[in-house]
């Protein structure tokens, strides 16, 4: 799709990266294609950023399926690129950053969110932005942890307090200059994009996230969001 990047200068840019294979949702098609509610969760991923403040988003599919994700964000409230990803997940995000890069934006707020979290509040993605605008470089969303955890030791096990713990969502913010010189770094292994940025120094701004970001990773997930939209 053609995207129009062009209008403004108080533009929010998002890189929804959902290019991964899905196998243990076990769906037989990309998860972010998984219809719920009538939409597929890339739709609703990118919806919600659209709700909390962005304005234009790049989405990472999986090679060979970007006309399906095309016509899947065909009513999407925001102009969506739609480009090809990668091996592994910091690929597509590279990726996503490098058209991003290239397009005419003029946005200088970043944000790199999972389309596996298609039910993320509106006000997080705000929060979000706010942080960055405000002056933070890296912003994440947090939600305490309610279980008790345990670290699998060489001597068995250990609690670890949970009251110092927290599980990090998406998604997550970065001026756009320090997630560009993020992902020039050659090792971009890690589970999320902040991570890599604190590597480099910058520091780590943590925002309220929502039980209502939940990853979708397997069937029950699907079921947990599917139960949620009917509320
Ligand atoms: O595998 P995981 O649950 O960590 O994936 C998080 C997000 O990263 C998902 O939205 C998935 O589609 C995306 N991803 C990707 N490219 C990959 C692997 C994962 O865009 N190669």
């Amino acid at each position: 799709m053609a995207a129009d990047f062009t209008k403004g200068n108080s533009q929010v840019a998002a890189i929804v990266v959902a290019a991964g294979s899905g196998v243990r949702l076990r769906a037989g098609i990309p998860k972010a294609l998984v219809r719920v509610g009538g939409k597929s969760l890339v739709l609703w991923a990118v919806q919600a950023l659209a709700f909390g403040g962005v304005t234009e988003v790049v989405v990472v599919a999986p090679t060979g399926q970007l006309t399906d994700f095309e016509e899947a964000l065909s009513f999407a409230p925001v102009p969506c690129l739609v480009v090809a990803g990668g091996a592994t997940r910091g690929q597509s995000v590279a990726n996503g950053l490098q058209a991003l890069n290239a397009s005419s934006t003029t946005a200088d707020v970043v944000l790199v969110h999972d389309a596996a979290r298609p039910l993320v509040p509106g006000e997080v993605v705000a929060r979000v932005i706010a942080a960055v605008q405000d002056g933070a470089t890296v912003v994440v969303p947090v939600v305490p942890i309610s279980d008790t955890v345990r670290q699998l030791t060489t001597a068995g096990s250990a609690v670890i307090e949970r009251s110092s713990l927290r599980a990090v969502q998406t998604p997550q913010g970065f001026r756009r200059d320090v997630l560009t010189q993020t992902y020039t770094q050659t090792d971009i292994a890690a589970t999320d994009d902040a991570t890599l940025a604190e590597r480099l120094g910058h520091v780590v701004k943590l925002v309220e996230g929502s039980p209502s970001a939940m990853k979708v990773t397997n069937p029950h997930d699907l079921m947990m969001v599917s139960a949620m939209l009917e509320v």
